[in-house]
């Protein structure tokens, strides 16, 4: 068993004055609540209510129901509990303020904003009746590809873990629950249900559970949602081990730990091994499974009860019980949401490059301005999946920028490359390649052949003619033989290139549908079960040849959507947009993912949507003065462009603001500030989880071994040398910034006693701006292998142009710590500890030393 943990946490009060801190009737600030019920008081309360309870009412209570619900139980007072998703605003209960990005927030490097954006959306979770808000997502950024970065607070533990102690305190201090999610090594959406994450307890203890031990032991997080997957080779919605005897046990998390939706596989094992409630319904944790097993001795009716209390634990003393949840006095639609979205989308955007010091832009000499791309019109201020907030109004990059400068400047507007849509609807096919009017003879378009099965075969129990393949529909699917669960199809035909060139070929589905496309034979590309949606590729074709084409479908998900076309390559960009940036003073692409191409459920390319990277290189030919600005949870592949373009811009998902923020550090309104929450790699091949993302073994092995152990992010290009694009920390400004006089106190030290690094930062340049200081530690000495350096404390400092102040961060003995497996405890080995400052994990610019004697 593992043992109590010694240290105090490892945390840093960073004891800078009030960085944007809450004013007094600030509406950000906590809602005066009654204080909380002493503990004896709530344990004698939910006694009460216990011993009123049913066996089978128990029973029920553990499972959702309504899909966002704890049921109501009207013969004990009990109300409903509502859920909402999370985290980046309230969901799926109407329009809500969109708040940006879980990563744009970590990009913020600022705790504050965090804790007054976690409040925002208490407040709104309030106005909606909402109980338990499904968020803050946690899980670590392992590689670009993981379709959920978006959500979650980058690569390093301890960012995440600062941004997740003041995003949850935010959020409770409303009499709202916070739910830390998802517990734990969600970290790719590849068949989430079944990839088994292997990782050595170090790894975990360093990397992929300190958020969600400071979530519990710090900010006090009322929920906790299991992940989808296994770890080490068993679910975690049945993992004893992380369940009870860590986080419940160890840490002492006395509130429920819920399952994600659908991720429980077998009641009895969840329900001894510390699943609290089953969401959205007791499908698994229900009386037909366990009454029996209460009656065999398989469960106890004290773990039952367990999980009654722990839910009416937190319904007692989040208030649930005693007043209504819904706050009428919080408008639906909050003008303080608006402000602080655009706050948080300012704070967060990172620009990477700046060459020849392109941005900001003199908006009093700029005529004409070309503003360019996918992701341009209209807003994307969100990721897809669950975390897709429904804003009241979103501001696209296009309307931000036309607000901004379209009285002194021609702002125009073109969306650049095609969409998928416009591919698969004038894709043109024949069913033969004998044209005419004669038996036999060609039709525009492909057969297809429907099927009631998954399998391609058999008997269609429908065959037509498809003109273009570009479909959805709804789950049952009605074909002429009746309704049917799960179905295929198959479209045959050919196509004619009308010249020699280079074809693209392309096609989409999502979930767990499957596509698979074969010319004359050979199979081209393919989709299995949650990888990316999109497939393309580029293939030479000879003019006026038939190439037989075969496009298979498997449809296993909910609603059936799938297209499948091709364009010649010359023709998947629209010429006016090159028109455009040759005309304009400046060029601005908005490139990047949006809600279909970034998502839940499965994983993202490293390469930018189809079209997007020759979209870029043409306008930057066309125009020298070319910005672009990615929409992306992470990092993407810049080869084919990023020497080429003088200015880049990370804007993540930057909210339902994002237009505005944009457009207002473009023209230099404020200085960029965002620093990057995860490293950028050059090339795939260079990230520390190339070979250790996706199951190492085909089916049905789907075992994931966290084979580069703690070096992730930043400890992986440190340790192996290689250089990233951008480095972990990484973020320009407008102005420069001087750090100086390093003071360590003290210097040696016995113990327990907290180290306090100070520095001095000058603001050197002609702006105001504000700077994220980077304290990192190094151990040389520790006898198991450490990263080269580890964050473990930071600072956001503001300064008008001229001013200077001294900063200071506290590290305690955790922070120079490594787990020591063996002894089942956080360890410091003594000796020399290097303290590192900087302004990034590759710019470091002060150096000391600290001697732990003991
Ligand atoms: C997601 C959770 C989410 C839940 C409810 C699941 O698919 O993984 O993050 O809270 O749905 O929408």
């Amino acid at each position: 068993m593992m043992r109590r943990r010694v240290f105090a946490l490892a945390f840093v009060a960073l004891l800078i004055l009030a960085f944007g801190s809450l004013q007094p009737g600030d509406p950000t600030a906590a809602v005066q609540a009654a204080p909380p019920p002493a503990a004896s008081d709530v344990e004698r309360r939910i006694d009460g209510i216990v011993k009123r309870m049913t066996l089978d009412e128990k029973l029920d209570y553990i499972g959702g129901v309504n899909n966002f619900y704890v049921r109501a139980h009207p013969r004990l007072h009990l109300p409903a509990l509502r859920m909402a998703d999370g985290p980046l605003g309230v969901r799926n209960v109407g329009p809500s303020t969109a708040y940006a990005a879980g990563i744009a927030l970590a990009a913020s490097f600022d705790t504050d904003l965090a804790g007054r954006v976690g409040a925002l959306i208490g407040r709104d979770a309030r106005a909606r009746g909402v109980h338990v808000l499904l968020g803050p997502g946690m899980n670590i950024y392992r590689s670009p590809l993981c379709g959920r970065n978006f959500e979650y607070f980058g690569e390093d533990p301890f960012l995440a873990s600062r941004m997740a102690v003041a995003y949850i305190r935010g959020v409770q201090a409303q009499g709202v629950s916070a739910t830390a999610k998802h517990f734990i090594a969600n970290n790719s959406e590849f068949d989430r249900h079944h990839a088994d994450a292997v990782i050595d307890e170090r790894t975990m203890r360093e990397i992929y559970l300190p958020a969600f031990e400071a979530a519990v032991t710090e900010a006090h997080v009322g929920a906790i949602m299991s992940a989808y997957g296994l770890v080490n080779g068993v679910h975690m919605t049945q993992h004893d081990r992380l369940n009870n005897q860590l986080v419940k046990k160890e840490w002492a998390f006395d509130g429920l730990i819920m399952s994600d939706w659908m991720a429980t596989y077998d009641g009895v094992a969840a329900a001894n091994a510390g699943l609290d409630l089953e969401m959205p319904s007791g499908a698994f944790m229900n009386r037909a499974t366990l009454l029996p097993a209460i009656q065999q001795g398989k469960v106890t009716v004290a773990t039952i009860d367990d999980k009654v209390r722990r839910i009416l634990r937190k319904a007692i003393q989040f208030g649930w019980l005693d007043r209504e949840q819904t706050d009428l006095a919080w408008p639906l639609f909050a003008p303080q949401g608006r402000q602080l979205a655009l706050e948080t989308a300012r704070g967060s955007m990172v620009l990477l490059k700046n060459q020849g010091d392109l941005l900001p832009l003199d908006k009093s000499k700029l005529k004409s301005i070309a503003v360019i791309g996918p992701d341009a019109y209209p807003a994307i201020p969100a990721g897809g999946g669950s975390a897709q907030v429904r804003p009241f109004v979103a501001v696209s990059f296009l309307e931000g920028l036309a607000a901004e400068l379209g009285a002194g400047a021609s702002v125009t507007f073109n969306r650049g490359v095609a969409t998928l849509a416009e591919i698969f609807d004038s894709s043109e096919f024949v069913t033969s390649p004998q044209m005419g009017d004669g038996p036999g003879a060609g039709k525009p378009g492909l057969i297809g052949e429907y099927f009631n099965d998954a399998t391609i075969n058999g008997h269609a129990a429908l065959t037509r003619v498809d003109e273009h393949v570009n479909f959805a529909w709804d789950k049952p699917v009605t074909w002429p033989t009746g309704p049917v669960k799960t179905s295929s199809a198959r479209w045959t035909g050919f196509f004619i290139p009308p010249s020699d060139g280079d074809y693209r070929f392309a096609a989409f589905t999502y979930g767990l549908d499957e596509y698979r496309l074969y010319l004359d034979g050979k199979l081209i590309f393919e989709r299995s079960a949650q990888t990316q949606p999109i497939a393309s590729r580029t293939l030479r074709l000879e003019g006026g040849r038939a190439y037989a084409v075969r496009f298979d479908y498997v449809h296993a998900d909910h609603h059936a959507r799938v297209g499948f076309g091709v364009r010649r390559a010359d023709q998947l960009l629209d010429p006016a947009a090159k028109a455009l940036a040759a005309r304009a003073d400046v060029a601005i692409v908005l490139a990047g993912f949006d809600p279909m191409t970034e998502a839940e459920g499965y994983d993202r390319t490293f390469q930018l949507p189809l079209g997007q990277d020759e979209l870029i290189n043409s306008v930057r030919a066309a125009n020298k003065n070319t910005v672009v600005a990615l929409t992306a949870g992470g990092g993407v592949d810049m080869l084919k462009w990023i020497d080429r373009v003088p200015a880049v811009i990370q804007t993540w998902y930057a909210g339902q603001e994002a237009g505005t923020a944009l457009a207002q550090l473009l023209v230099g309104a404020f200085s960029p500030s965002g620093k990057l929450p995860a490293s950028f790699e050059r090339r795939l091949e260079d990230g520390a989880t190339f070979r250790s993302y996706y199951p190492q073994a085909p089916r049905p092995s789907m075992k994931v071994a966290y084979s580069e152990g703690v070096f992730v992010g930043y400890r992986h290009f440190d340790h192996s040398g290689i250089k990233p694009l951008f480095p972990f920390g990484h973020g320009l400004s407008f102005t420069r910034f001087k750090l100086a006089d390093l003071r360590i106190s003290p210097e040696a030290l016995d113990g327990d006693a907290p180290v306090t690094v100070s520095f001095a930062i000058t603001n050197i340049g002609a702006r105001a701006g504000a700077e994220v200081v980077q304290v990192y530690v190094a151990d040389h000495h520790a006898p198991v292998p450490r990263p080269p350096k580890e964050l473990k404390g930071f600072a956001k400092i503001s300064l008008e142009p001229g001013e200077s102040r001294r900063a200071q961060v506290q590290l305690d003995r955790r922070a120079f710590s490594y787990f020591d497996v063996g002894a089942q405890r956080w360890t410091a080995a003594p000796g020399d500890f290097e303290i590192l400052v900087g302004t990034s994990s590759q710019s470091i610019e002060l150096r000391g030393k600290v001697t732990l004697r003991n």
